[in-house]
């Protein structure tokens, strides 16, 4: 693992090359895409977009709404992998200042932010690049990412000092944020037809994985040649992205093409992530996203990962495989399966697919 100490090259911060007012962007950003991230490959600007759900309906005492939301969450989940809660239960208060006290961290004085400046050993604190490929072609973003649990690897003084309410909003953030995935966890056993405790036993029970990463995009002078996350499928549990309420830049894979996620206001985007899709059997699927830049306006999104144990070896839940369907994966434990994407940075599915057992 010594490869993963140090960067193999200095850190460029990307803010600071969208601040020098460069109209070219160097060649390391340049995307030779095969499928280039412009307008008409996506959809036309039709109503297409991930579903929304009610989670209060699961709440009020009516069976038949509550098994209509169960079974459109089912929906999602299996046909797109994505889709954004409404009426989840965190303040919005609590969320639009969260967001905001981290836009301020990323507008502080580029000497301020590095002295939380992160290596590729633990990828703790403030970082401009995932993997560690000397040469390998960057995204246009910077990030912020933190541990949250297990609590024996929350260390709040490596999270932002400045500004002073940082600390204390994440505590509280990642606190509500558990209790919801929890409530989702217990959804997702529900719909695949296992005990309600089923995927969060599988996942340690109260000992899981949390950990939140804030993602930076700077204005990009030529959007269509950049990225500001390459395609990738979120390697644990499930995320819960807290996008910028006015810029959109998260494209969801649908067939060949990209869906542009509209934000519902105060909603939350959940995605299945990999270690789902290895329990659920694939019946779910970890879908590929990426995020898009724009010239006009930066934006920022906090992206919350649940994930299991690093050290429970995850599988096929029991249930969910038989003669005519077999388990699809070994089981891996998720410290394992982690090191991928931290070595060799966003590569779609590539992942999650080599992992299948041939049958
Ligand atoms: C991520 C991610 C999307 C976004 O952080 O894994 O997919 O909109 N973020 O920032
Ligand atoms: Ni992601």
């Amino acid at each position: 693992m010594s490869c993963l100490q140090s960067w193999p090259e200095p850190i460029v911060r990307v803010q600071s090359l969208s601040d020098s007012g460069m109209t070219v962007i160097p060649d390391r950003y340049i995307k030779r895409l095969s499928e280039p991230p412009s307008p008409v490959e996506s959809p036309p600007e039709t109503e297409v977009n991930i579903p929304v759900i009610d989670l209060s309906n699961i709440f009020s005492g009516d069976d038949s709404l509550r098994d209509e939301t169960l079974s459109l969450i089912s929906s999602a989940c299996r046909e797109w992998g994505f889709f954004q809660v409404v009426n989840h239960g965190v303040s919005h208060e609590l969320m639009s200042r969260t967001r905001e006290v981290w836009r301020e961290f990323f507008h502080l004085p580029v000497e301020e932010k590095i002295a939380y400046a992160n290596s590729p050993a633990t990828y703790e604190g403030y970082g401009s690049r995932l993997g560690v490929e000397k040469g390998m072609k960057l995204d246009w973003s910077d990030y912020f990412f933190l541990h949250f649990l297990p609590k024996s690897l929350r260390d709040q003084k490596k999270w932002p000092m400045f500004p002073p309410s940082c600390r204390e909003l994440v505590a509280q953030y990642g606190e509500e944020l558990v209790r919801l995935c929890g409530i989702l966890m217990k959804v997702f056993s529900i719909n695949l037809g296992l005990e309600e405790d089923c995927l969060q036993k599988a996942f340690g029970g109260e000992d899981i994985g949390a950990c939140l990463r804030v993602n930076f995009y700077p204005k990009c002078p030529q959007p269509d040649l950049a990225l500001g996350l390459s395609p990738h499928s979120d390697p644990g549990g499930m995320t819960l992205l807290l996008p910028d309420e006015n810029v959109s830049g998260l494209q969801v894979r649908r067939g060949h093409g990209w869906v542009t996620v509209k934000p519902a206001p105060n909603a939350f985007i959940v995605n299945i992530g990999d270690q789902i899709q290895v329990l659920s059997n694939a019946n779910y699927k970890s879908v590929e996203h990426r995020v898009i830049v724009n010239s006009a306006k930066e934006r920022v999104s906090l992206a919350f990962f649940y994930n299991p144990n690093g050290k429970i070896p995850i599988k096929p839940a029991e249930k969910l495989v038989s003669e005519d369907r077999p388990a699809l994966y070994p089981a891996m434990t998720f410290n394992e399966y982690r090191l991928f994407i931290r070595t060799r940075g966003p590569c779609g599915k590539s992942q999650v697919e080599s992992l299948k057992s041939q049958h």
